[in-house]
């Protein structure tokens, strides 16, 4: 999104490993950076000198339960990391991504609002809700513009899912694809906030470019589109695919899904900056089908 927005030749992808994606290779710059080495992060930017850094490497939510002293390393020590050299290169904006994940059991669960009782029950949650305290201490002391946003699950076709409790929205569509039927992980009235890549790409530019004094939220913006649940979510792709078979087989991302919000207030999101999404479900699932369909192999 970035690459088509500005030239493609000053955006620098880079990731711990080379990228399947070979776009990201051929589209622009890349370079490989961990992260966690501060050393090269310096030597990269002295060389690149970039305006705003995207910092999005993390380990999501179920992948840290199963690894949590290390998902707590590089969630964390990776913002602080990035942060510290934001302010040590004078670099002007970062963008970090939160996530419904920083609520927790004693949250409202229906329409969450901004500002409410967190106490998240993860290590993802725990990490997340304490980024978003250093983003906004980052911004107090030092002025650095540093801008979130807390993603809803996020759904699009370029990407196989990673670890996240959410996931089972990207995978069932695969299967759908496939002709196969899915055997889902997740209770079947379990109601989660979701959103299409394209609305996540739309909310993260338009965070960015809006003018610092409307960004009134320094931690970080809850943000909507829609919500639901695996039983509608199958109901919207078998208008589709009326054959498509899911049964039910939860596992232990039941409970992290349980201790999450089903739906979102992100009012503060459209006041501010004028947050606003295009997808609803059945928009969504005909646009993802229609993109799986053209990416099969003949
Ligand atoms: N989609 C993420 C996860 O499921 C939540 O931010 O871990």
């Amino acid at each position: 999104a970035l690459r088509q927005r500005y030239d493609p030749n000053l955006v620098v992808a880079a990731d711990v490993r080379p990228p399947k994606n070979p776009n990201l290779l051929a589209g622009g710059p890349f370079e490989l950076l961990d992260v966690l080495d501060r050393s090269r992060l310096d030597k990269l930017i002295r060389q690149y000198r970039p305006k705003q850094i995207y910092h999005l490497a993390a380990l999501l939510s179920a992948t840290a339960e199963k690894n949590p002293l290390f998902g707590w390393q590089l969630n964390m020590d990776g913002l602080l990391i990035v942060l510290e050299a934001a302010v040590a290169h004078g670099v002007a904006q970062v963008y970090w991504p939160s996530s419904i994940a920083v609520f927790g059991p004693d949250t409202p669960r229906d329409h969450t609002p901004q500002v409410t009782i967190m106490n998240p029950n993860t290590v993802y949650g725990i990490s997340k809700l304490a980024g978003e305290q250093w983003c906004e201490w980052y911004h107090r002391k030092h002025g650095l513009d540093v801008r979130s946003l807390r993603y809803p699950g996020l759904i699009g076709y370029k990407s196989l899912p990673g670890g996240g409790t959410t996931d089972y929205a990207v995978d069932i569509y695969h299967k759908a694809v496939a002709g196969e039927s899915y055997e889902c992980f997740l209770e079947e009235n379990t109601y989660l906030p979701m959103m299409y890549m394209p609305d996540a790409l739309k909310a993260t530019l338009d965070l960015m470019h809006a003018p610092a004094e409307q960004i009134k939220v320094r931690t970080s913006y809850n943000l909507g589109a829609m919500s639901f649940s695996p039983a509608e979510i199958t109901a919207s792709i078998q208008q589709h695919e009326p054959g498509f078979e899911v049964t039910y087989q939860p596992d232990g991302r039941q409970q992290i899904a349980d201790s999450w919000p089903a739906s979102i207030d992100d009012s503060k999101a459209r006041q501010d900056w004028g947050w606003q999404p295009d997808f609803d479900l059945d928009k969504m699932t005909a646009d993802m089908l229609l993109h799986l369909k053209q990416m099969q192999p003949a």
